[in-house]
């Protein structure tokens, strides 16, 4: 059976950034309702919006407080269900984002279990006693810096959280946490969601001997709280076996709504990514280590190729999104990093799945410039180190009026970043030559080529290096991401260039042709 997600186009929204409707500053769910006329025209077919539940905003959002609920400062309940007939009637799906390892601390939950060992809500929790020292049961540490691991005075118990104090671990070994959950799903479901992205999808289930995680490199800088994470191998915190038990089960609860299940997933190894879509677990999963790297293109190609191996309907491919530097700064900045970046997703649009695009990315944004009082990321904000995550989460540029069009007066919670008029969608929208139309030239392609997403890929031969042909049915992606010219022999026949990410070339082609340094092309057989 095909899926509507199957051969689809994602667009991840940031709701605080994205566009300001009633003028405070922050950005809401009717000012999503009012660019969606401008998604149409770009042609995605789902947006995923970052959480807009109630919350306290430690991690904007990202510490839910009800699940339930919307934070007024993004709207209500009847703005949701505006947007989605809204975004219905233009065959744009809706896809929420989900927060099932943590909750914040002041969720009803924590705060029952709070009082008390014996509380009913205790053990939808992770509590452990202190270890022979009094410390942390264990040395797992958290993202955001510090253990994972906050003492409850009152009950001299510890707690665990792989991400803020205030975000502490769900319980998943728990039915009645479980329960819980299959409850949320179907009320966004009932609401006319059309899926959900998991958050930290890889993290619910934790060693039930809470082992220590073996350390595999020295540590330098204690206040890096990435590097200090990084130096240990997550054995027992995360990726655990169990995890897409979890998951079999959501596919049953949101099966009859047709709801797609999308995992944000981190897991040890490359052959660990597609347990995660497999026997009936998860639809699709985003591989998010094109999304951090910086420019490798060699190794890129290597890992997607090992990746897209392993299932070719079920990876989110990805190059961006809200928690990582924008891949146009990453892959070298300027129109270099730019033309990279859309080299990579012009292949990436071949490799079946389900990938996605970040707001701003098809403007070819590059990070802002941010000063050190304007950082609100806890990761920057707790440590004595790095600028954290708002960098990429600075507001949509629009057009060149006040705040770039995101806000009518108000000063934006982040400053507006100083985009200039050709970084914005007014300007590029009515230039051919725009990254903006080239990503929606791209995106065309994908939707009226679907042997580029259906047909059986077989990866063709091609010398070891950054080079890579990827045939599938009627169609052909070509990868040179080397820094010169690379020749290479058509299969047999003849070809027409329909999309190339380095120029807006259309050609018909057989034989032996030169591939534009760092770029992509895709190919349609003529008959
Ligand atoms: C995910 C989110 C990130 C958030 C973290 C904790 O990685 O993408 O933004 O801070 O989970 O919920
Ligand atoms: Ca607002």
């Amino acid at each position: 059976m095909t899926s509507w997600w199957h051969g689809g186009i994602g667009y991840e929204i940031y709701p605080r950034s994205f566009a300001d409707s009633n003028d405070d500053g922050i950005g809401d769910i009717n000012g999503i309702k009012g660019r969606l006329p401008y998604l149409s025209w770009l042609g995605i077919n789902a947006i995923w919006i970052a959480p807009f539940y109630q919350s306290p905003g430690l991690d904007h959002g990202y510490d839910v407080s009800d699940y339930r609920a919307i934070n007024p400062i993004h709207g209500t309940l009847a703005d949701f269900d505006e947007l989605v007939a809204d975004a219905h009637g233009r065959n744009i799906r809706v896809i929420v984002d989900i927060v099932p390892n943590h909750s914040s601390s002041q969720h009803r939950w924590f705060q029952e279990a709070l009082k008390g060992r014996d509380q009913p809500h205790r053990d939808y929790y992770i509590w452990r006693d202190p270890g022979p020292d009094g410390g942390p049961p264990n040395n797992w540490v958290s993202h955001f810096g510090g253990p994972a691991w906050t003492l409850d005075e009152a009950s001299n118990q510890y707690y665990c959280h792989l991400f803020l104090p205030e975000q502490p671990d769900l319980n998943w070994s728990n039915p009645a946490l479980r329960a819980e959950f299959d409850d949320i799903l179907r009320f966004w479901c009932d609401r006319g969601a059309d899926g959900f992205r998991i958050d930290v999808a890889h993290g619910l289930i934790k060693d039930p001997q809470f082992r220590n995680n073996p350390q595999r490199v020295p540590i330098q800088d204690p206040d890096n709280p990435t590097e200090v994470f990084n130096a240990f191998e997550h054995l027992y915190d995360m990726d655990q076996d169990g995890t897409v038990d979890v998951y079999r089960r959501w596919n049953q609860v949101v099966e009859p709504y047709e709801a797609v299940l999308i995992g944000e997933s981190n897991p040890r190894s490359l052959d660990r990514v597609a347990r995660y879509v497999t026997n009936g677990s998860l639809h699709t999963v985003f591989y998010l280590e094109p999304g951090w790297i910086h420019w490798k293109p060699e190794d890129l190609l290597e890992k997607i190729e090992t990746v897209h191996r392993s299932t070719d309907t079920g990876i989110s491919w990805v190059i961006d999104n809200h928690d990582n530097p924008r891949s146009a700064t990453r892959f070298g900045g300027g129109d270099v990093g730019r033309s990279r970046s859309l080299a990579v997703m012009t292949f990436m649009m071949a490799l079946g799945g389900f990938p996605f695009l970040w707001e701003g990315q098809e403007l070819g944004l590059t990070d802002a410039e941010l000063d050190a009082s304007n950082l609100t990321d806890p990761i920057a904000t707790r440590n004595e180190h790095g600028v954290g995550r708002d960098t990429t989460r600075t507001v949509m540029p629009w057009d060149s009026s006040h705040a770039n069009g995101f806000s009518k007066s108000a000063e934006p919670w982040l400053p507006s970043a100083q985009r200039t008029p050709a970084e914005t969608v007014a300007v590029q929208r009515d230039d051919k030559s725009s990254w903006l139309c080239k990503h929606r030239d791209l995106i065309t392609t994908r939707r009226s080529h679907p042997d580029l997403w259906k047909a059986t890929p077989q990866w063709l031969e091609t010398p070891p290096g950054a080079v890579r042909a990827l045939r599938r049915g009627k169609m052909l992606a070509l990868a040179n991401w080397k820094p010169d010219m690379f020749s290479i022999e058509l299969p047999p026949g003849k070809w027409s260039i329909i999309y190339h990410s380095g120029s807006a070339e259309h050609e018909d082609v057989s034989g032996r042709i030169d591939l534009v340094a760092e770029s992509t092309y895709l190919l349609v057989a003529s008959t």
